[in-house]
């Protein structure tokens, strides 16, 4: 090869690596610097695309009224019944929606802003806590997972780990001045609620009658456990049909709670459709995660959902993610196991799922079909 072939080649290489450097940035940084169309980098292919075609089972044109689950109710005399809308979320739609969850508006709201005005920081101030390190208490990020997506997703993120508090809090970002402030007291009233809501599960599924001892100690490891909040951000999309904010995916833990703005873009699978869940002020959007399937023993179901975007407003979601600590391990409820209803799931930890999802570029459902068993059980 020519001297000259070889410059020529590694401009071309240059050039590549700044477009792929920009996109890095994430799409908030793209769409502010102007972007009339999506870049070829977010173009799914057809079959993966949000269609337009209302026909088409794909598009989700429909909205799903998820079951609503009174949080106040749970203390006093309509406990049973909440305690049987519950089950019944879990098992036909792995997702509810819950009001009058004690937590305040102003709560929600401080922390809606607060998240929503980190993205608004100048770039060199978010990009400061770019990392692929899964275990860092800080992570700032675009698409789903970036070091592995072939095609990105429309969507930014800031990731913050939430347990032990004290031990994390002093890395969080110190700017909005007052994020960590925010984002401390929505941890600690999110975790409290999801507590109460896993008591009541378990509850559900008929394991504080036959086994009290199992449910307490449940509950003991869960509010040791671990937390993962996400703030989402996703900017207007020129093309939103080409795109997606998140792909299909299902949650590790054992429950989501999920704070969305007044912006529709989170779709649910149900029945091998798309639902838009249309957002409800005030209301946390629950879903069932790998974990409480597993636990479960696949009686409550870890469902896809996904994330749409559209070409007028921006769109926030914070996700508080929970489970046990990681390093404890997941399995099956001992009391849910007998003859007629094998042990369904491997045993699992946290290891293995960043093992498998440093080995495997979709990960999407299928770390929890990973940890199937299909034929006659592992111990
Ligand atoms: C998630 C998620 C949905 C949304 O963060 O796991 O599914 O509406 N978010 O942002
Ligand atoms: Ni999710």
């Amino acid at each position: 090869m020519s001297p000259g072939m070889t410059i020529f080649s590694e401009d071309i290489k240059r050039d590549d690596d700044d477009i792929e450097n920009q996109f890095l940035k994430g799409v908030k940084q793209l769409v502010d610097n102007g972007l009339h169309m999506v870049p070829k980098k977010y173009i799914l292919p057809p079959s993966e695309r949000p269609a337009k075609n209302t026909e088409d089972s794909n598009f989700g044109k429909q909205n799903l009224q998820l079951p609503i689950i009174d949080f106040s109710d749970l203390i006093g005399p309509n406990r049973p019944q909440v305690l049987q809308s519950l089950a019944n979320a879990c098992e036909r739609y792995g997702f509810f929606q819950v009001v009058n969850h004690g937590i305040s508006e102003d709560v929600i709201n401080n922390m809606m802003d607060v998240c929503g005005n980190f993205f608004d920081l100048p770039f060199e101030e978010r990009g400061k806590y770019m990392t692929s390190d899964m275990r860092a208490a800080v992570r700032y990020g675009t698409s789903f997972s970036q070091t592995k997506d072939k095609v990105f997703c429309w969507r930014d993120f800031l990731k913050l780990i939430c347990h032990p508090l004290p031990d994390y809090l002093p890395h969080w970002p110190d700017s909005p001045v007052d994020l960590r402030k925010v984002a401390a007291t929505y941890a600690e009233e999110t975790k409290h609620l999801f507590l109460r809501l896993m008591e009541a599960i378990v509850e559900s599924l008929g394991i504080v009658e036959s086994n009290k001892e199992e449910k307490d100690n449940l509950i003991k490891e869960l509010e040791d456990g671990s937390q993962l909040m996400a703030a989402n951000f996703y900017p207007p999309c020129p093309q939103p049909d080409l795109t997606l904010g998140m792909p299909p995916h299902s949650d590790y833990g054992f429950l989501t709670l999920l704070l969305q703005d007044e912006v529709e873009g989170l779709q649910v699978q149900f029945q091998e459709q798309w639902f838009t869940v249309q957002p409800i002020n005030n209301t946390f959007v629950v879903n069932v995660g790998d974990h409480l399937e597993i636990y479960s023993n696949g009686k409550y179901k870890s469902v896809l959902h996904r994330v749409l975007v559209n070409s007028s407003k921006r769109r926030r979601s914070i996700a508080s993610l929970h489970s046990i600590s990681f390093n404890s391990t997941v399995r099956p409820s001992p009391t849910l196991i007998d003859k007629a209803n094998p042990k369904r799931y491997a045993d699992t930890d946290f290891e293995t799922f960043l093992a498998y999802i440093s080995t495997n570029e979709t990960k999407r459902k299928s770390f929890l079909e990973s940890r199937k068993l299909t034929s006659i059980l592992l111990d």
